[in-house]
């Protein structure tokens, strides 16, 4: 099988499956404060090159086993891993339904970088997967309250505020952070994009 490449509207960003050459670079995008804050406990502070080789080897490992579980890639920018990106589709009532979430290295932010990321990743989940069991009609994204670049992100990428959440430790979606005491005191709000919803 030829490997999974998502081309964006910004020509020196692709996503694409993780590779053991990304360790120095993950490591390197991935270990700051102001990228873990937001994201899920796993996501770890400090990031060392140990987690970024672990990362890489279970992201590589489920796309070749469990493709039915979730898709994770790295965002490449200017030909270095930079960033990361990932699905995990839900199971039972919820199967139609993947959880995204991303995140971009700081020396990147403001270019328009994740909102092409994402909107590229949501159209691709949305067109690619239509039939089967990894079937996908509904995209979630759970962020903190206190995250306005990433509520932006999302918005721009066509999604719509849902509900609000307790940020009780479901973990179902980017966002969660419970070693983080400023943001464990946010809610969490949901966005979703629908099938034939438009952007
Ligand atoms: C959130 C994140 C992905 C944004 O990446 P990015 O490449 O800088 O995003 P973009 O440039 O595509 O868009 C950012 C938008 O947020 C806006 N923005 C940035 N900071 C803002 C703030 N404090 N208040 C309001 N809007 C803000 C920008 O102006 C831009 O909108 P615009 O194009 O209308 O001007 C990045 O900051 C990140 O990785 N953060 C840490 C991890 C994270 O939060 N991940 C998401 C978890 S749900």
């Amino acid at each position: 099988m030829n490997p999974l490449a998502i081309r964006t509207s910004i020509d020196r960003c692709v996503l694409r499956e993780w590779r053991e050459t990304d360790i120095a670079s993950l490591a390197r995008h991935a270990n700051n404060r102001n990228v873990s804050r937001f994201l899920l406990d796993q996501f770890p502070f400090p990031y060392t090159e140990r987690d970024a080789r672990d990362w890489i080897a279970t992201a590589t490992a489920k796309a070749k086993a469990t493709e039915t579980h979730g898709m994770h890639l790295a965002i490449e920018i200017e030909g270095e891993a930079a960033g990361g990106i990932g699905a995990a589709f839900g199971e039972g009532n919820a199967r139609a339904t993947a959880a995204i979430g991303y995140w971009i290295g700081e020396a990147h932010w403001g270019g328009g970088i994740a909102t092409a990321a994402v909107r590229a990743f949501a159209e691709h989940l949305l067109a690619e997967h239509t039939v089967g069991p990894t079937a996908i009609d509904r995209l979630e994204a759970t962020v903190f309250a206190n995250n306005p670049a990433s509520i932006r992100v999302l918005a721009k990428a066509g999604f719509a505020r849902e509900i609000h959440v307790d940020d009780g430790g479901d973990d179902d979606g980017g966002g969660h952070d419970d070693n983080d005491a400023t943001a464990a005191t946010n809610l969490g709000v949901r966005f979703v994009r629908l099938r034939n919803a438009g952007a």
